[in-house]
């Protein structure tokens, strides 16, 4: 049974793992005998993330790069080809939050956050799979949001980047399944990190969180760790195209 789960060997990218869920990621891909390739947009960033890791005895590496530049990307991903091997796993996680109501938003920030949360993903991917076809293996996974299926206020932005990389999850995994990658996306609910401190910090909005969720609590980071793993190894082999939400049952009820 333990075969089934397993990813020893594998070499996982992580888009911005330098911190939150990107890094608990790294971590539980660590812990599972994976090599991990932390990404984050400088080294400086990503110093202490890989030492913390390093030393917990995981085989890491950090390459820092801006998910958003072809160039860099297509640069980077080629060194990781070159010095570490072949990358098996592609996870997506690199996300932003830029928050205004709509109707005052910066075009700025509205590109911006479209550029990161989903721009990103394509051309982070279109470098990987390069690779990838020739070899016919490959496993991506999309780190979405519940904001892909319903909106709140002030991110119309996240919403319609998240929205829309649920879709390129399917479109990647129609074009792409003839090559044996598979393309899934994760679906967090509300956890605790960075990017929702703002939100953990105000008491409505964490009062709102723990009223709403049946679990009635913040979901903790490693606890995308598991979908992560399935998705990544052999119990997912026929699973392409699939938004699996780890929201403490959020979406299961009005
Ligand atoms: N925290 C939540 O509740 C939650 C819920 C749903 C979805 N998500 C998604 O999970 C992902 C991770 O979120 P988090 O909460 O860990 O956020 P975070 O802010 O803690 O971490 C984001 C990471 O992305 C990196 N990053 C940002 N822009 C980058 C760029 N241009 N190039 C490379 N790296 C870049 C940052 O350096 C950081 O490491 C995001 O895609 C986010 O939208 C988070």
């Amino acid at each position: 049974m333990e075969s089934l789960f397993d990813v020893k060997g594998k070499i996982v990218l992580i888009t911005g793992s330098s911190r939150g869920i990107g890094f608990c990621l790294a971590k539980g891909f660590c812990d599972a005998g994976a090599t991990v390739v932390m990404n984050g947009t400088s080294d400086a960033t990503l110093k202490d993330s890989i030492d913390t890791l390093k030393a917990a005895g995981g085989n890491v590496f950090g390459y820092a790069f801006d998910v958003t530049d072809e160039k860099d990307v297509a640069r980077n991903i080629s060194l990781i080809e070159e010095r570490i091997g072949y990358i098996s796993i592609l996870i997506n996680n690199a996300g932003i939050q830029r928050r205004f109501p709509l109707e005052q938003m910066p075009l700025d920030d509205w590109k911006k956050v479209i550029d990161v949360d989903l721009n990103s993903a394509f051309i982070v991917s279109q470098a990987v799979v390069k690779y990838m076809i020739p070899r016919k293996y490959g496993r991506i996974i999309n780190i979405t949001s519940l904001n892909s299926e319903a909106a709140r206020n002030s991110i119309g932005n996240y919403c319609a980047a998240k929205g829309g990389l649920k879709m390129l999850t399917k479109s990647m995994a129609t074009e792409w399944g003839k090559y044996n990658i598979l393309t899934n996306a994760i679906g967090p609910g509300y956890f605790s990190t960075d990017l929702t401190k703002s939100l953990q910090d105000d008491p409505k909005f964490d009062e709102w969180v723990k009223s709403e969720v049946p679990l009635q609590r913040w979901g903790k980071p490693e606890e995308l760790v598991g979908a992560a793993i399935f998705l990544s190894s052999e119990a997912a082999s026929y699973v392409n195209g699939h938004s699996l939400y780890v929201d403490g049952g959020w979406q299961a009820c009005l």
